[in-house]
Order: structure tokens, then sequence, then C-alpha cells
């Protein structure tokens, strides 16, 4: 009972330990574990519509966030839209265990149809914010006869291409290279552009494949189906994940300097991100909440419920 700041035994407070279980009890069944720690820091908002957001994410005063990693809520539409710093991406989750976000993005899809309609697609996430694609977000082409690009302008191109020799060989759920491909990206780019071209002008597949798709999504969250070969624009909700960190320092630069703050809190351990710029808090094991702010992760332990003491005679 140490969290209602009881210093004393359970023996001794016996009497009173029924009425204290039985509100801690109640306190957690109505307002659930998560309502009992705040994600944002003391003195911020914390929610956006539905969404909570955690610290070092934040939305209005700049000691509200992590320089970067601001958030602007637009409440002049409804449910209020969560956009990334003061862009125009929105935020559908945020995830500081993982250290991602997933955003919708309908702007990366591409296309080029037989009918000669076509639109060009990218994404660019802004370059001096701390966002990069994951490796969750893959390319993936669809069409019968198609071949897909994905390339950041100036490093690297990359692609795939799905065939079809008949509308029945094409198989719900499978992204093999009939009827759908998919590769995956390298690492750390914030600029990414996608086409998608025919391969012979649809001359076999037009009867059922007259377009051919390009986009980049998620993989977990995009299934294909058959029926996207025809109907593709019409359902074109997509997400990407983005790798984000905290890029003021690492961990050995911030460890001992008084000048540029450390953000970890108590009982959370630093990782420097992989690319050598920026790093990550995670809460020890045994222990979660928000690894960002003091006292934000908690001992799971302090959480369980003790047994209820017997009854008094
Ligand atoms: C980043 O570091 C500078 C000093 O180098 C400091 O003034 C600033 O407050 C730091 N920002 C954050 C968000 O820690
Ligand atoms: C909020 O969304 C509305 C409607 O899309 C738009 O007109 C407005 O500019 C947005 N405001 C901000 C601050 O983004
Ligand atoms: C992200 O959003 C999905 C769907 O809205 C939800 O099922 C999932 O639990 C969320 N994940 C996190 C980490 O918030
Ligand atoms: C993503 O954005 C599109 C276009 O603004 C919208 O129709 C769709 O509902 C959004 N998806 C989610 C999950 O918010
Ligand atoms: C192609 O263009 C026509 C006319 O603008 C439009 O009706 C149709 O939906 C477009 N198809 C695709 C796949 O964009
Ligand atoms: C993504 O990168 C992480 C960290 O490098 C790695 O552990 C994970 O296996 C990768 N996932 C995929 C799907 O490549
Ligand atoms: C990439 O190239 C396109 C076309 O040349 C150009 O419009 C765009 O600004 C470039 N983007 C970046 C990030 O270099
Ligand atoms: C489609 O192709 C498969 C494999 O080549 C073949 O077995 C099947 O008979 C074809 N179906 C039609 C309708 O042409
Ligand atoms: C594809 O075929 C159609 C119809 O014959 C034609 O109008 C179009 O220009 C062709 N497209 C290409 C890229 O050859
Ligand atoms: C494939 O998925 C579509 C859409 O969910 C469905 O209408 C169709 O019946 C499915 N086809 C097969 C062979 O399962
Ligand atoms: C940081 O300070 C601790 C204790 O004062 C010391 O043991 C450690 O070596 C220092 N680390 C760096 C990188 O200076």
């Amino acid at each position: 009972m140490k969290s209602l700041g009881c210093s004393c035994t359970w023996r001794e407070h016996s009497k009173n330990g029924v009425w204290l279980w039985a509100v801690v009890v109640l306190h957690v069944r109505a307002f659930g574990l998560i309502a009992l720690a705040s994600m944002a820091k003391p003195g911020c908002e914390e929610r956006c519509g539905d969404m909570e957001i955690p610290y070092p994410f934040g939305m209005g005063d700049e000691g509200c966030f992590v320089e970067g990693l601001d958030i602007t809520c637009n409440r002049s539409v409804v449910p209020p839209k969560v956009l990334l710093g003061k862009g125009n991406l929105q935020v559908l989750n945020i995830s500081l265990a993982n250290a991602e976000v997933r955003v919708n993005n309908t702007r990366s899809l591409s296309y080029s149809c037989y009918n000669g309609n076509r639109t060009s697609g990218y994404v660019t996430l802004p370059e001096n914010l701390p966002y990069t694609f994951s490796n969750k977000t893959v390319f993936t082409a669809i069409g019968c006869d198609t071949v897909g690009y994905v390339t950041d302008n100036d490093s690297f191109t990359s692609g795939c291409v799905s065939q079809c020799m008949n509308r029945s060989t094409v198989v719900n759920g499978s992204c093999n290279g009939i009827g759908c491909c998919e590769t995956t990206l390298p690492k750390h780019k914030n600029y990414l552009r996608v086409s998608a071209t025919s391969l012979s002008n649809y001359t076999l597949s037009k009867e059922y494949s007259w377009c051919s798709y390009a986009f980049l999504a998620e993989r977990e969250s995009y299934n294909f189906r058959g029926t996207d070969l025809r109907l593709f624009l019409s359902k074109a909700d997509l997400a990407i994940v983005l790798d984000w960190e905290i890029r003021n320092g690492s961990c050995l630069s911030t460890a001992n300097s008084s000048s540029i703050p450390h953000v970890c809190g108590e009982n959370a351990e630093c990782f420097d991100s992989e690319r050598g710029i920026g790093y990550v808090c995670r809460c020890i094991r045994g222990y979660e909440g928000n690894p960002y702010l003091s006292g934000g992760c908690q001992g799971m332990d302090s959480l369980s419920l003790p047994p209820p003491p017997p009854f008094p005679n």
C-alpha cells in the first residue's frame, strides 16, 4: 500500500485495511490503471480528441514537448485531428515502447491506367524533424501487368514486378508477384517517391485488370484482395509507420552533461538510435509507463492488488 502513502503494516491497520482495499479496487475498476498516471508533462494538455499524447510528444507550450516532437491538434474538425508537427500528416497512433508513430497516408498512391489516367505519389517527412520510415512500412505494387518503382531521388531505386497469367491465379491475402508484389525499404529515409507503369499496356489482362498502383503501407495493415485490382482507388485508406527519436545528443553525451538535459526518467534505460544521432528511452524490466517522465516508469508489483485482509473480529 506504499502507493497510498501508508508506511504501516497490514496487521496494524487491519481494521482500516478492508476499507482501503475496497477503495483501491473501486478506483482501479472505475478509472483503469492507465488513468492513475498522466502521460503528458505536468501542466500540459493530455488529449487531442480521443488520443492521449504522451511526452516527449506534446501540444502547446515549448516545455510540453521535446524539440521536434510537437503535435498540432486541429479542433475545428470533428473528431479533432492529430497532426505531426505543423504539417499535414495525420497521426493515428503513438507508441513509446516501440518508438513509432502510425500516420494516415493517402499521398503515396501512384497509379497509371490503360485509359491514360495517371498520377504520381510521394511522401515527404519534414527534413528537420526526427522522423524516418520504419521497416514496418513496405513498398507495394498492384496490377497484372505491372512494374512498380520506389526511389528517394538520389541514392537508391528499387521496386517489384507483378503479373497474372489469368484472373484465377490471383489469391486473396497473397502479395507474392501475382497481382501484388512488395519490397522492403532502406532504413532512415525521409523522402520517398513511388510510381507504377505497365509492362505491355495490359495486353493480356485488360479484361480484369487495367490499372497499376504503387504505394507505401504498413505491411501488417494492408491485406491484398483480388478485388483491389479493379477498385483500389475507392479504398485507398493506407497507414504507414515512422520511427522517431530524440535528436538532442546521445545517451553518452547527455548522461553527465548539465547543458543538454537527459530526458529518460527513473527506472528507464537509454538506447542510442541505430543511426548514431539521437536516443530513445525504455522502462526497465518489471516497470511500465512513460520512460520520458520523472516517475513515469512504475513497478508492475506496486500496481498488482494485495489480497484482501482478514475481516476483523
Ligand atoms: C537541446 O540542447 C540544447 C543545448 O544544446 C538545449 O538548449 C535545449 O533545451 C535542448 N532541447 C531539449 C528538448 O532537450
Ligand atoms: C483544421 O482543419 C480545417 C479543415 O480541414 C482547415 O481548414 C484548417 O486550416 C485546419 N487548421 C489547422 C490549424 O491546421
Ligand atoms: C493503434 O490503433 C489501433 C487501431 O486504432 C489500435 O488497435 C491499437 O491498439 C493502437 N496501438 C497503440 C500502440 O496505440
Ligand atoms: C485517412 O485520411 C483519409 C483522407 O483524409 C480519410 O478518408 C480516412 O478516413 C483517414 N483514415 C483514418 C484511419 O483516419
Ligand atoms: C479515370 O478517369 C476517369 C475520367 O476522369 C474517371 O472517371 C475514372 O474514375 C478514372 N479512373 C481511375 C482509375 O483513376
Ligand atoms: C526492423 O528493424 C529492427 C531493428 O533493426 C529489427 O529488429 C527487425 O527485425 C526489423 N524488422 C523487419 C521486418 O525487417
Ligand atoms: C525529387 O525529385 C522531384 C522531381 O525531380 C522533385 O520535384 C522533388 O522536389 C525532389 N524531392 C527531393 C526531396 O529532392
Ligand atoms: C489460369 O491459369 C492456370 C495456370 O496456368 C490454369 O491452370 C487455368 O486453367 C487458367 N484458367 C483460365 C480460366 O484460363
Ligand atoms: C495503350 O493502349 C491504348 C489503347 O490502344 C492506347 O490508347 C495507349 O496509348 C497505349 N498506351 C501506351 C503507353 O502505349
Ligand atoms: C477475396 O476477397 C474479396 C473481398 O474481400 C471477396 O469478395 C472475394 O470473395 C474473395 N475471394 C476469394 C477467392 O476468397
Ligand atoms: C558520468 O558520471 C559518472 C559518475 O560521476 C561516471 O562514473 C561516468 O564515468 C561518467 N560518464 C561519462 C561518459 O563521463
